[in-house]
């Protein structure tokens, strides 16, 4: 007698500004698809009787075979594809909603990944009273208005003021009525609520959840993932091994600095064998390749190039992925000269280029005890590991 409840779940974006190479409720959160996420939340709220995925035209299947099926998601009654702005693909899903004989609509985005399944009873029972209810927060922060040139305007009343989220409830009808209201004047709105709102209706807020993120970029995927896993995450371990032949008349080059030796090692570059392992190491963790791939040795560019400028450049690649170094730990093998009392400045000038301080960045020294390569004095090698972590997170 209460009316049938159908989940719709627009899942339908491209995920432009997460800038990973599928759209973000694809990939993975605490070890399965943000996607299958969502919808186990929904599946665990008793008062959402089916699902409407909507998904990218043409991953449908897709959609099914990686996160539906394998985490049986019996809910999910259908997947339909979804349209070019958001509103369309709601448009979409409601129309499936409205197929399986729902009377009620909570429209939740993909995208959050951790709303409760009790904020869908509470904003389900809202809706119920007047047709219409949103998640919200209220705003912690003080609001600014700009002018549209970076002043302030005006500063807006905090008290009256808040976050909209969803899961957004509403009754079929209703939101029809709103949604083809809309759609006929081509006006667009950010939620569906603002559809409602248009009709003069009534819309009722719901206490939501800090917890309840909407996944936009890498560093809400990190922070979504330690919330899940309960302690620091997204950070990401990489290696790098580099080797190179000691030869007269180069200078020796190790961590940016120029130790009296007389002996220098050969390389394309300056060959500062340090410095390479540590590039290795943050490429690796950035899953982007290696040295030799971003900087052929066959390209004379290179030739006798300062290591510490191509590490910059490393950086900067990282930044344009999503990622910013948090620490680095090298170990250099060399039988001699000693470099002990260079390890300070080392440490100075990679912290520099790193943009850490040298605390971060850890140098050791050893021998090999005369074996080998290294202990016959004939190269050195040098071995780093590096973590890293989204932009944007301390
Ligand atoms: N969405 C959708 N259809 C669209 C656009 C968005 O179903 N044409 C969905 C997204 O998949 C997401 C939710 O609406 O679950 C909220 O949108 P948003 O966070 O903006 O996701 P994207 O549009 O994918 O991301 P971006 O704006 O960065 O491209
Ligand atoms: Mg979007």
């Amino acid at each position: 007698m209460d009316g049938k409840v159908v989940a719709v779940v627009p899942a339908a974006g491209l995920g432009r500004r997460m800038g990973a190479q599928r759209p973000k409720q694809f990939l993975p959160l605490a070890g399965r698809p943000l996607l299958s996420r969502t919808l186990g939340q929904l599946q665990a709220a008793a008062v959402v009787e089916q699902v409407v995925l909507v998904c990218p035209p043409g991953q449908e299947e897709a959609a099914w075979e990686q996160c539906v099926r394998p985490y049986g998601l019996a809910k999910v009654a259908c997947v339909v594809p979804g349209g070019k702005e958001r509103q369309d693909s709601v448009a979409v899903g409601l129309a499936a909603a409205a197929e399986l004989g729902a009377d009620w609509v909570l429209v939740h985005d993909a995208a959050r990944p951790l709303a409760a399944p009790e904020l869908f009873a509470r904003v389900l029972a809202a809706a119920r009273g007047c047709g219409a209810a949103v998640a919200a927060m209220p705003a912690r922060d003080t609001v600014k208005q700009d002018d549209g040139q970076g002043r302030v305007q005006a500063t807006l009343a905090r008290e009256r003021l808040w976050l909209v989220q969803t899961p957004q409830g509403f009754a079929l009808p209703l939101l029809q009525e709103a949604l083809a209201r809309a759609q006929a004047e081509r006006f667009y709105a950010t939620d569906e609520a603002g559809l409602v709102e248009r009709l003069g209706r009534e819309v009722r807020l719901v206490m939501g959840s800090r917890d309840n993120l909407k996944i936009t970029t890498p560093a809400d995927l990190a922070l979504a993932e330690a919330l899940l896993t309960g302690g620091a995450s997204g950070m990401r371990v990489g290696q790098g091994l580099d080797a190179h032949r000691l030869e007269a008349g180069r200078p020796l080059i190790l961590g940016g600095v120029r130790i009296p030796y007389e002996l220098g090692l050969r390389g394309h570059s300056d060959a500062d064998v340090i410095t390479h392992a540590v590039m290795d190491a943050l490429l690796a963790a950035a899953g982007l390749g290696d040295i030799g791939g971003l900087f052929p040795d066959s390209d004379p560019a290179y030739a006798g190039a300062d290591s510490l400028a191509l590490l910059a450049q490393v950086v900067e690649r990282l930044a344009r992925a999503g990622w910013r170094p948090a620490q680095v730990s090298a170990t250099l093998a060399a039988q001699a000269p000693k470099v002990a009392p260079h390890v300070p400045a080392m440490r100075r000038n990679l912290a520099g280029v790193l943009g850490l301080a040298p605390e971060a960045v850890n140098l050791a020294a050893t021998t090999t005890e005369g074996l080998g390569f290294i202990g016959r004095g004939e190269g050195m090698a040098a071995l780093a590991t590096a973590t890293i972590v989204p932009l944007g997170r301390a």
